[in-house]
C-alpha cells in the first residue's frame, strides 16, 4: 500500500473512532439524563370508582380469549446488538403459533442499564403484530439499581405508553412504584377476566399501598358486577412466597394441591417476602398469578385454589437441570373460557411432541 493511502485510511479510521466515541457518550451521558415526564396522579381509598377508567380487550363470543405471556425478555443494547433480529425472529414466531387475543410481558423485557436500543425495538415488534400487549416492569428494567439505566423509570412509562397496541398505564404515583393498571377483558358488555398488572419493584415485595389499590379496584369491579367479584388474573415479575409453598407441598405429595402439565424447578424459589398480597387478592377473586423472574423454573401449581404460574422465559437458551435436552426458551399460552382456563407451554425451539 502505498503511503499516501496509509495515512488516509488511518485519517479515516480516526475520524470513525471520534465519531464513535462521540456516539457513544451521547447515548451514556445525555441519554442518561433525559428522566421521562413525571405524572403526579395521586390514588386515594376516597376517589370514586369508574369503571370507564379501566382499558377493555374484547373476547370473541364463542372463542376462548388467547393471552401469550412474553417473560424475561432481557435486551440489552451493547451485548444485543447482533442478536435483535434472532429476537424478533422468535417472538413473531411464538405469536403466529399461538395467535394470541392479547399478549402480556412480565417483566425484564430490557436488561442491563442499556436499554433504549433495545426497548424501542421490542416495542415496534410488538405494535407490528397489531395485538394489544401488556407489560409490567421487572427489577431489570429501568436499570440494574432503581433508574440506573439510559431510559429512567418515567422515561420508560413514556415509551410505554406511546406505543400504538400498548394498553400500559403509568398508574397512580403514590404506589411505591409505577406501571400499576388493570385491564378488563370483556364478552358483549360482561366482564369476562380482570387483570391486574402490578410492578414488584425493587423491594422484593408488592407495597401495601399496591395492595390496597388492588382490594379498591375489585370492590368497584364488584359492584359493577352484580355483586360478584370478575375472575382475576394478576401479572408481576416476582414470584410470592406462596410459589415456594406450592412446589414443597407438590414435592411432598400434598394432594391438595394440583400441578397444570410438566413442573420444571431449577433455580432457588425464593422470591419476594410475604406481606399478605396472596390471602388479599384470593379475597377478591383472584384465580390465577403469572410470575416471571426466575428463569430455570417453570410450573403451574393449583394451590389453595389460585393457579400459580412461573411464564416460561423467553429468548436465550435456559437449560433445565434434570435434563439438559429441555430448553426453557419459550412462552406460556392461556387460553380462557367462562369453564376453564388451559395453560401450554410453546417452546421456541420446537420439537417433536412440544405444543404447536
Ligand atoms: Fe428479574
Amino acid at each position: 500500500m502505498k503511503k499516501r493511502n496509509k495515512i488516509l485510511l488511518a485519517v479515516v479510521g480516526a475520524v470513525l473512532a471520534v465519531a464513535a466515541v462521540c456516539l457513544l457518550t451521547a447515548y451514556f451521558l445525555l441519554l442518561h439524563h433525559y428522566r421521562g415526564n413525571e405524572v403526579m396522579a395521586p390514588w386515594s381509598e376516597d376517589d370514586a370508582f369508574s369503571l370507564a377508567e379501566i382499558a377493555t380487550v374484547e373476547k370473541q363470543k364463542g372463542k376462548p380469549f388467547v393471552i401469550l405471556n412474553l417473560a424475561d425478555v432481557q435486551l440489552c443494547d451493547l451485548e444485543d446488538f447482533f442478536y435483535l433480529d434472532d429476537m424478533k425472529r422468535e417472538i413473531t414466531d411464538l405469536v403466529n403459533r399461538a395467535k394470541p387475543d392479547l399478549i402480556t410481558l412480565t417483566g425484564d423485557q430490557t436488561w442491563s442499564n442499556e436499554n433504549l436500543i433495545s426497548l424501542r425495538s421490542l416495542l415496534s415488534w410488538l405494535d407490528s403484530f397489531q395485538i394489544p400487549y401488556a407489560p409490567v416492569f421487572g427489577n431489570h428494567d429501568y436499570g440494574n439499581q432503581p433508574d440506573s439505566a439510559v431510559l429512567s423509570r418515567n422515561a420508560c412509562c413514556d415509551l410505554y405508553e406511546s406505543g400504538k397496541y400498548s394498553l400500559f398505564r403509568r398508574g397512580p404515583s403514590n404506589l411505591g412504584s409505577l406501571g400499576n393498571y388493570v385491564v378488563n377483558v370483556t364478552e358483549e358488555g360482561k366482564i369476562v377476566k380482570t387483570l391486574y398488572f402490578l410492578d414488584s419493584g425493587y423491594e422484593d415485595q408488592i407495597s401495601d399501598e399496591q395492595i390496597a389499590w388492588l382490594q379498591w379496584n375489585a370492590e368497584g369491579l364488584r359492584a359493577a358486577n352484580g355483586g360478584e367479584y370478575p375472575a382475576g388474573m394478576c401479572f408481576f415479575h416476582k414470584p410470592i412466597p406462596e410459589y415456594r409453598a406450592a412446589y414443597n407441598a407438590y414435592r411432598e405429595g400434598d394432594p391438595t394441591v394440583e400441578t397444570i402439565g410438566e413442573v420444571y424447578v431449577s433455580d432457588s424459589l425464593s422470591g419476594s417476602r410475604q406481606n399478605g398480597f396472596f390471602a388479599a387478592a384470593k379475597a377478591v377473586g383472584v384465580t390465577d398469578i403469572v410470575c416471571g423472574h426466575q428463569h430455570g423454573n417453570c410450573f403451574t401449581i393449583k394451590y389453595e385454589g389460585v393457579r400459580l404460574t412461573f411464564a416460561l422465559k423467553t429468548g436465550d437458551r435456559v437449560y433445565y437441570y434434570a435434563d439438559e435436552n429441555i430448553s426453557l426458551d419459550g412462552a406460556t399460552r392461556f387460553s380462557i373460557t367462562e369453564e376453564a382456563t388451559e395453560i401450554t407451554l410453546i417452546f421456541a425451539n420446537k420439537k417433536e411432541g412440544d405444543p404447536q
